[in-house]
């Protein structure tokens, strides 16, 4: 792998040394937190986040006015308590100028009261916890990648229309799969739809599918409507098809499923799942193009939506740190230039909404389809410029 000329990255961030910020009279690096699973079952959305970030930064130059950019990683390891801990870290012991991070909900909401009592900004570039954008909103806590809600209430509507009238839910049991699931069923029985059932298997424990598919398949669904990623996308999916209940009951849900970053594992018993994203690999805009390009010569992947979403978040800070003149000791006046800038990112025109501090995007809907040879997506519906109401939030 090919890494970044700019781009400083360290595990211990006690250790780190700085190369040219030594120097006499050279200008104090901008230091980003990143706290981000590398280890456990979401390891490789955290090292797919993190290449894309360093790919932007690197193809940006990895300076604003002088100031070398450094990220200074720490693995989550999907636990909230460890997430916590590491952001204490990078903030009192490393000085980190803003944080990164994490990929899952339960961690965000435990990082999210530490940042808005230390008012360090953290800009999440995954985990979609409802909350944190929404009725525990804070000035500090802004997201480049989504809301859970943003992914699950477009589906409801949309399979009620296409004919499914009953929908049995599965979802990894904590914060992230029982939201996606209570969005899901209220758009869903909004539109008309029925729930039949529902089970939660347990995030980081669970390697057999089969007692809770054999629920769905006593229920009867039309639908089977779940949310899994990382190692548990890959493992419902092969066991899915195992079980053989595709032909009857069609797999639907969170589009992380069948994620570009799973599929090779997955193979053809991916094929046939109808999902959201807020990303796929063949959007057709030269900044898309140029991302896949560039992101596949680095890491020999395609650039899945957890990259976009690195990527793009890289590119909001760069623009914003721009905006400050490099500089981040006034963190509100960073954040107000978060809140202006407006890139075009992977995911097309991005823009961070004032009133939620959450990403305003495209949704696609698709399904997963076997072609020349391969799995892959087949765009069936566009929802432009997806916007969460603030539900409580007072920025
Ligand atoms: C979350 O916990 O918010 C989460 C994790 C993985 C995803 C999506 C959401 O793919």
């Amino acid at each position: 792998m090919k890494f970044p000329r700019a781009i400083a990255l360290t595990a211990a961030a006690g250790l780190m040394t700085l190369g040219a910020s030594g120097a006499v009279g050279a200008a104090e690096p901008i230091k980003i937190g990143v706290v981000l699973p590398y280890s456990s079952v979401y390891a490789t959305i955290g090292n797919d986040i993190t290449d894309a970030m360093r790919l932007a930064f690197d193809e940006l130059g990895g300076k604003v006015a002088g100031r070398e950019i450094v990220l200074i990683r720490e693995d989550s390891e999907v636990k909230p308590n460890v997430g916590l801990a590491k952001a204490k870290k990078l903030v009192h012991q490393a000085g980190v100028d803003l944080l990164v991070g994490p990929v899952a909900s339960h961690v965000a909401g435990a990082m999210a009261q530490f940042v808005n009592q230390a008012k360090i900004p953290l800009l999440i570039p995954n985990a979609g916890n409802n909350l944190l954008t929404g009725e525990q909103c804070s000035p500090y806590v802004l997201r480049t990648s989504f809301s859970n809600d943003q992914f699950v209430r477009i589906m409801g509507p949309w399979l009620k229309k296409k004919g499914y009238n009953t929908a049995f839910l599965m979802a990894s049991d904590y914060a992230a799969g029982h939201q996606m699931m209570e969005g899901f069923k209220k758009s869903f029985v909004e539109a008309g739809g029925k729930v039949v059932g529902e089970a939660f298997p347990p995030l980081r424990t669970t390697k057999d599918y089969a007692p809770y598919l054999a629920k769905v398949k006593a229920a009867k669904p039309d639908t089977l409507f779940v949310f899994f990623a990382g190692g548990p996308a890959i493992q419902f999916v092969k066991q899915y098809d195992a079980f053989g209940l595709k032909k009857d009951i069609q797999l639907s849900g969170a589009g992380w499923l069948t994620s570009p970053l799973f599929l090779p594992a997955q193979g053809d018993a991916a094929a046939g799942f109808i999902g959201s994203l807020n990303y796929i690999p063949s959007i057709d805009t030269p900044t898309s193009k140029a991302f896949q390009t560039n992101f596949k010569a680095m890491t020999d992947r395609v650039g899945s939506e957890f990259a976009a979403q690195g990527y793009d978040t890289a590119k909001l800070i760069f623009e914003a740190l721009k905006q400050t003149g490099g500089k981040t000791d006034d963190k509100m006046a960073f954040i107000e230039a978060m809140h202006s800038v407006k890139i075009t990112g992977t995911r097309g025109s991005l823009r961070i909404d004032r009133k939620t501090n959450n990403i305003i995007q495209d949704m696609y809907i698709f399904e997963t389809k076997k072609m020349g040879g391969k799995v892959g997506y087949n765009i069936l519906d566009t929802i432009k410029a997806v916007q969460d109401a603030p539900k409580g939030c007072k920025l």
